[in-house]
């Protein structure tokens, strides 16, 4: 149990550089260990989730380095993977387990993923099932980890996703090198294109339509490694950003963070709410990086629904915890994905809000959420529920109470932000 900062006496004030994104470090992982030749990461996130990919491809065969926040990875190829010696554990990684079933699906062995707790509740039929129809062999407990992966030769397909993740479509796409021809995948919409982004960098054929959804991925691609400096996270910013937002005087500075469009849904919210955000040292790239400057404002209540979901998904508690403090009532629709997150994040954050006194309201697929009610703590014992970003969020709200609260299952946070209540603690 652990103590948490309440009403600081000042505002947020201060420069943080946030930890490697998530995402991209996942995936420096993956592709340099099938690439040929040395990938370099620097800035890699040695957070929980990403330390599963790197074990994992140390299981499948391919030699890696870590020290520090800089991984080297000695690539073996599309087809120098390994058969490893026991089932490879995910432990709460969905990012890890999917797209390793669709990388394992076309290798010549077979493989047994496994993951903790959480990660056996999730949803794995989204991924296996597209996979079949590539003639994919993949075993799922009753759709759900322990998952075994009998490797075979892959199909190409013509495939529209059923669910707007990314997960699904890297999966897919990793199959898809491995198949006998060029797939063509439609999104449902738009999702963050680290893989589409990042694979062309070390030298896949894979082309995006201007339309954003449709994409077609050549097979049997030469990929070399290459050196890559993971940016900051923007999922991690996120939680500076709200609480600079909302606590009264602050101005917080995040640097070089990565503001890949696909991933800004949470800066277009907060200005379409009042927020005060700007940017600076904007540095072009596949994967483009700034400084992002907050202060805090009054907000205005929003409205938002399934088109602007896949752009702000892991940030849609802070998007909650911003409404409860706007002077009016927000809706939150179009996000029924949160239920399949680490926790069903839509049940999670009404049983945590209510603790806080929050007028919310569950939806099957988001939120009400009524600010201009004044928060009364009910509950001083808050709880992450075991689910990182709610262990967060749910730090960032203790900042604008003024009683003394607690959270349980605090070490959550190091699924994906080891360093978190440390930084907070510099802002203070
Ligand atoms: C991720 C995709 C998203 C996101 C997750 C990371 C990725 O999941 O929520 O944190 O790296 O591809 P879905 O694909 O399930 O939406």
């Amino acid at each position: 149990m652990k103590q948490l900062q309440t009403k600081p006496q000042n505002g947020l004030r201060g420069e943080l550089t946030v930890p490697g994104d998530k995402s991209i470090s996942h995936r420096g992982i993956m592709f340099g260990a099938i690439s040929e030749g040395r990938t370099i990461l620097h800035h890699f996130l040695t957070a929980e989730d990403c330390l599963s990919t790197l074990k994992a491809f140390q299981q499948l065969g391919v030699p890696i380095r870590r020290d520090g926040q800089t991984v080297t990875i000695d690539g073996v190829g599309l087809h120098g993977l390994k058969q490893p010696t026991r089932p490879l554990e995910m432990g709460n990684s969905g990012t890890t387990t999917r797209l390793m079933m669709g990388l394992l699906a076309g290798q010549n062995f077979k493989t047994t993923l496994v993951g903790d707790a959480s990660l056996s509740k999730r949803p794995m039929k989204r991924v296996s099932e597209p996979l079949a129809e590539m003639g994919a062999d993949i075993e799922t407990t009753a759709g759900h980890l322990p998952v075994t992966i009998n490797g075979s030769q892959l199909h190409a397909v013509d495939y529209h996703l059923k669910v707007a993740s990314a997960q699904v479509k890297s999966a897919l796409i990793l199959a898809a090198l491995q198949a006998d021809k060029t797939s063509i995948f439609v999104e449902k919409q738009p999702t963050r294109n680290h893989t589409e982004i990042m694979l062309r960098a070390f030298g896949a054929n894979i082309e995006c339509e201007p339309d954003d959804v449709t994409i077609t991925v050549h097979p049997d691609p030469k990929l070399e490694g290459l050196t890559l400096n993971v940016p900051g996270d923007m999922s991690s910013a996120a939680f500076f950003m709200t609480a600079a937002s909302l606590v009264p005087d602050s101005e917080v500075k995040l640097l070089n963070v990565g503001v890949n469009e696909t991933r800004t849904g949470l800066m277009s919210i907060l200005e379409q709410m009042g927020g005060k955000v700007s940017i600076s040292n904007l540095q072009y790239g596949g994967e483009s990086t700034a400084d992002i400057t907050v202060n805090s404002a009054n907000l205005i209540p929003i409205e938002i629904g399934a088109k602007d979901i896949p752009a702000v998904i892991d940030e849609l508690p802070l998007v909650a915890l911003l409404a409860a403090k706007a002077n009016g009532i927000s809706k939150i629709t179009g996000a029924g994905e949160l239920r399949v997150k680490e926790t069903d994040r839509i049940a999670v954050i009404v049983t945590e809000f209510k603790k806080l006194g929050i007028a919310i309201k569950a939806l099957p697929d988001g939120f009400i959420i009524d600010g201009s009610k004044p928060w009364q703590v009910k509950d001083s014992h808050l709880d992450s529920h075991g689910d990182h970003r709610i262990g967060m969020v749910m730090a960032i709200a203790a900042l604008l109470v003024d009683k003394p609260l607690t959270l349980d299952g605090a070490d959550s946070v190091n699924i994906s932000y080891p360093e978190f209540f440390a930084d907070l603690a510099t802002l203070l």
